[in-house]
């Protein structure tokens, strides 16, 4: 891309918006996946009180003990404030890389702190991985769909992402081993696969226990990285924990972890582990990024992993995650169209949901928001421009009563959705989009 090419193709530039950026000649090429979320304008008005959000990956908070974290923050910065708020290393708080390893011991995963990278939420790490491997063009091979703000990122580095299909087993082994050969015979080089084994963001599914070696032996056979973004894995509703793919493959498996859905989202702490020889290189970036994680929010975190019981309160977070979900799926039962179908999630947030058939639910978004109902449309979470018939529905945040509520007017939007193709034919719009960043709300 050079500056000669006419404004609305150079990086960056929307279709009638060329006149209002003045530094739209300047923009690095790369910034030319860079699109916001169409959704995201939509947010503002989503999140008036009156509007059902089941867009939204927030957690849930509210059970956190906030008087005993607020007494220990106190304590921390007036007994250990000047190393607190301190730069620190670029490789993070060596107490907590070592609880780190304790946490994904629970997983069957086996490694040294020094391994551990720790990293301002698990979104750096996806960011400084597909920094470290990802030249442009380059193929990563991920679920269709993915997690919204990995694709952000592939798409930041020019990185050409494949979906691989998912069932109710999460991903296919044997369309893994088709995409492979697919991009080999084109020539294309293949850097990693993306995925997220546990209560998929958004599919809801779980990636069955027989199929990890043989998807971890796949990729080491082609020469594959595996990336294991792993947010989810402890919040199992039956407090269930499965085999970590870093845990079959060391060498060939970098395993992202993160303090946001276990603790809290916006301390901003997460991690990476990284084979060994790949860990130097981590810190480097780590470091160029932004000199050091915030020492003070990781002393929080490895404070309260000492002092409180943090597994208890897991087991609180996934009972009211359980009773949300359940709230879910038994109004999804009652008031979904036939022609309807959703993932049935064992752990996680999400509910991927398939409308009848002609519903574009990216088109269909406004109207919802309209009848007071917000959810997240499912162009947004593929890089190729499906998902248009899908939609991705959080139980997290809201309570059972306002899931119940949400599902209902979802369910009127699709009746008369429905009820106008059958007057007029079609009513969709076919949308095809690229990655979309992620707003607050969406992640
Ligand atoms: C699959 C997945 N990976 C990564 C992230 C980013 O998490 P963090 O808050 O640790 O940056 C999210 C957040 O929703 C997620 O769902």
């Amino acid at each position: 891309m050079t500056a000669s090419q006419p404004p609305e193709h150079r990086p960056g530039s929307e279709p009638g918006r060329h006149n209002l950026d003045p530094h739209l000649d300047r923009y690095a090429a790369r910034t030319a996946g860079m699109t916001a979320s169409e959704i995201r304008a939509l947010f503002a008005v989503a999140s008036r009180p009156e509007v059902v959000s089941l867009a939204g990956g927030m957690p849930n908070l509210a059970a956190l003990p906030l008087d005993s974290l607020s007494t220990q923050m106190a304590e921390l910065i007036s007994e250990d404030g000047l190393v607190a708020l301190q730069y620190g290393s670029a490789h993070g708080v060596p107490a907590l890389r070592e609880q780190i390893c304790e946490i994904m011991a629970m997983e069957g995963i086996s490694a040294h702190p020094d391994d551990v990278v720790v990293t301002v939420g698990s979104q750096m790490g996806l960011d400084m991985v597909t920094r470290l491997f990802c030249d442009p063009g380059d193929v990563v091979i991920a679920e269709g769909p993915s997690y919204v703000g990995a694709l952000g990122s592939f798409a930041a580095y020019q990185a050409k992402v494949v979906h691989v299909a998912m069932d109710d087993n999460g991903l296919i082994p044997q369309a893994l081993r088709e995409a492979l050969a697919h991009a080999e015979k084109q020539g294309r080089r293949v850097k990693f696969l993306y995925t997220i084994p546990n209560f998929h963001n958004p599919a809801g599914v779980t990636l069955a226990v027989e199929r990890r070696a043989e998807i971890v032996e796949i990729c080491a056979q082609h020469g594959v990285l595996v990336v294991e973004d792993n947010p989810y894995g402890l919040l199992a509703f039956d407090g269930q924990t499965y085999p970590a793919l870093r845990s079959l493959d060391p060498d060939n498996v970098v395993y992202l972890g993160s303090f946001s859905k276990t603790f809290a989202s916006g301390l901003r702490v997460g991690w990476v582990l990284a084979p060994h020889a790949v860990r130097e290189k981590l810190v480097l970036a780590a470091e160029s990024a932004t000199l050091c994680p915030p020492t003070l929010n990781q002393l929080v975190v490895s404070r309260y992993l000492e002092t409180h019981d943090w597994k208890g309160q897991i087991k609180t977070f996934r009972e009211n995650y359980r009773e949300r979900r359940d709230a879910m799926l038994s109004a999804l039962e009652q008031h979904l169209p036939e022609g309807s179908s959703w993932t049935h999630p064992d752990g996680g947030f999400y509910v991927w949901v398939t409308v009848p058939e002609g519903v574009d639910t990216k088109a269909m978004l406004p109207r919802a928001v309209t009848a007071r109902v917000a959810y997240a449309s499912g162009t947004g979470f593929y890089a190729d421009g499906f998902g248009s018939r899908q939609m991705r529905l959080s139980y997290c945040y809201p309570t059972p009563e306002r899931i119940r509520e949400g599902v209902r007017r979802l369910a009127g939007v699709l009746e008369s959705e429905m009820e106008l193709m059958r007057t007029f034919g079609s009513v969709q719009t076919r949308t095809v989009s690229g990655p979309q960043f992620p707003g607050p709300d969406t992640a």
